[in-house]
């Protein structure tokens, strides 16, 4: 969360940081500034909201200057107002800042007691506070940095400039991801090798702990003792294109439809279509060795893995232990050195992710990744690498990311089977079969449901609480049936399995509270009807997502039924996906909300 931009060029760097800014938006769009130095003088310019505020601010007063810092911010300590937007300036020193300085308090205290004054309420103002203290009190602008960051804790990613120094930028990483661009006569840092790709492709990551000097002409990496350290310079595979909606009106409907196409390359990654079979896996994880899987993750993410929990348990007889990674993180988990650990990550930056992963490489584990960003740190800090090939994914509501983690999930546990010998070459052909057919019927299911949902949509946008339900493994797709309703349409959603309705839910149900059943005619189908029946008899209206066969076998009335094409059990949460996605789409359209960008929320969460 919260992007950041630095350039050191020859020309006028304002709008070149603005170009970027638009790149990490995804990071956070609470407020955004800039700041540049010109003629040896530092100024700003800030904007509370989206970036277009920024802009038309920047179109107002113009910034000149060829040295400068720029930050899109995702509000954690202050509210989302101008005076709380980054850079924040204080006694010459100017500070961009993604991450959460945890000791803000006691810092604040003593700058206090010392004499500084605090204009925001961030909890970045202290370290602007504590470098320009310390280049008072004489040290120069490498040592008051080093000194700085010696009393930090927490997480933080940081750009730093001082006024009269246009030659030079200071940067440091603990947490957050930071990279280093090189220029032609120009040199850059930013959040992420997106936001430097209209200036550069040779990239360099700062390691945690590492602090940087960049100048016009390079830069000079310390590690967190000092010592200049050598950082390997890549060349980054993010494309400059910038990504439009094409004929769609949001993002987010763009990249639902994406999905056939993008599902079918993700899986042919691990699918030999011609064979039937499953490509040879990567033996970093040797799943026929292995005796459990953590599989950690957040968000929709951690639905991903909860529904791939389902198909490893089935197809490789392979426990598995499921955690939201905030969880996970401080749980103190058993691990023995039979575990491996796969981690799920559209980003690849989530901090509670991250630091999931290193509690499992700290214990000896190997270490898989299911990740969408190949440069990720996530995917780096990997031992394998499962991608998704989803493509840049911009709405901040995941849908086509979501699909594609449940392909290589259900791709993984077939393999992981094979490996384990507890499914044959047979059932392998079949289930890769199943497979091959996903991207059609994910095609079908958009195609002739779109009618129908944005109908529907309009009577849901009526009310305020929708509970979905569903058993098996529609019952981590309900959960996120419910949690992709909520982020966007701001409808309050929970999902349950279906079963344990009676254990308390069912006290909520009304006619004002809609029941959405995701219920394919499988083996669990009649359990999942009887709790229809309990919600029905209680007057609770049911929107049934099924099939043919279980539309008929339901029988029973129902506010909507939606057919979904009939599919084997291992294809059906990726195709019953879609309904749920264009039920959420369709109902937060209606309502007016901002599909692409909700409210309170941004697409890389890197503070814990
Ligand atoms: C919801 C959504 C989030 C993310 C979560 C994890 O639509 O997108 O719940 O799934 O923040 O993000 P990644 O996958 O980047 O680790």
């Amino acid at each position: 969360m919260c992007g950041i931009i630095g350039i050191i060029g020859q020309d006028n760097v304002a709008p070149q940081m603005v170009d970027a800014l638009k790149r990490l938006e995804y990071r956070g769009y609470d407020s955004a500034g800039v700041a540049t130095i010109d003629h040896g003088r530092m100024d700003r310019r800030r904007a509370e909201g989206k970036l277009v505020n920024l802009e038309r601010k920047l179109a107002a007063e113009p910034l000149a200057g060829s040295i400068g810092i720029g930050h899109t911010r995702w509000a954690t300590h202050g509210a989302p107002t101008e005076n709380n937007a980054h850079p924040h300036f204080t006694g010459g020193v100017a500070v961009v800042h993604n991450g959460i300085i945890e000791n803000f308090g006691p810092l604040r205290a003593g700058l206090q007691k010392r004499g500084a004054t605090f204009n925001t309420q961030t909890d970045t103002e202290v370290v602007a506070h504590l470098i320009a203290s310390l280049l008072e009190e004489g040290l120069a602008p490498e040592a008051a940095m080093q000194a700085a960051l010696k009393q930090l804790s927490g997480a933080y990613a940081l750009a730093v400039m001082i006024e009269g120094r246009s030659d030079m930028l200071m940067a440091a990483r603990h947490g957050p991801p930071l990279a280093i661009g090189h220029g032609d006569g120009a040199m850059y840092l930013g959040s992420d090798a997106v936001a430097l790709a209209p200036f550069t492709d040779r990239i360099t990551y700062l390691e945690d702990g590492d602090w940087a000097i960049v100048t016009g002409s390079g830069v000079v990496i310390h590690d967190r003792d000092g010592a200049i350290v050598q950082r390997d310079e890549m060349r980054s595979s993010t494309t400059a294109t910038v990504v439009d909606r094409g004929n769609h009106r949001h993002f987010m409907e763009k990249e639902i439809y994406e999905q056939p196409e993008v599902i079918g390359r993700t899986l042919s990654h691990f699918v030999d279509f011609a064979e039937a079979r499953i490509r040879p896996l990567d033996a970093a994880i040797d799943f026929a060795e292995v005796n459990r899987l953590a599989l950690s993750a957040c968000g929709t993410a951690f639905y991903a893995g909860s529904i791939g929990k389902y198909w490893f348990e089935r197809y490789a007889r392979l426990p598995v232990e499921i955690d939201i990674a905030s969880e996970f993180r401080y749980r103190e988990m058993p691990l023995s050195k039979k575990d491996a650990a796969i981690f799920i990550s559209q980003s690849g930056e989530t901090a509670d992710t991250l630091a999931s992963l290193r509690y499992c490489k700290e214990n000896g584990l190997p270490i898989g990744a299911v990740v969408n960003v190949s440069e990720s740190t996530i995917a780096r800090e990997s031992d394998v690498i499962y991608p998704t090939l989803a493509g840049l994914e911009v709405g901040v509501a995941s849908t086509k990311a979501f699909t594609c983690q449940l392909s290589v999930l259900a791709a993984l546990a077939v393999g992981a089977g094979r490996a384990r010998g507890t499914i044959d070459a047979d059932e392998e052909a079949r289930l890769c079969q199943a497979l091959a057919e996903v991207p059609r019927h994910v095609t079908q299911a958009l195609h002739d449901l779109q009618p129908q949902i944005e109908r529907l949509s309009h009577e849901l946008s009526r009310y305020k609480h929708v509970l979905y339900l569903g058993r098996g493994t529609s019952f981590p797709l309900a959960m996120e049936g419910a949690l992709k309703l909520k982020e966007i349409s701001y409808i309050h959603a929970e999902g349950y399995a279906a079963g344990e309705l009676k254990h308390g839910p069912i006290a909520l149900i009304d006619e004002t509270m809609p029941v959405i059943v995701i219920a394919p005619y499988d083996s669990v189908f009649e359990k999942t009807v009887s709790n229809m029946q309990e919600v029905a008899a209680r007057g609770g209206r049911i929107i049934l997502i099924t099939d043919a066969e279980g539309a008929v076998a339901a029988g029973m009335e129902t506010l909507a039924t939606i057919v979904v094409p009939k599919v084997p059990e291992i294809a059906a949460p990726i195709v019953y996906t879609a309904p749920i996605q264009l039920l959420a789409y369709h109902t937060a359209v209606f309502m007016g909300t901002d599909v692409d960008q909700p409210r309170n929320l941004a697409k890389s969460v890197t503070v814990e």
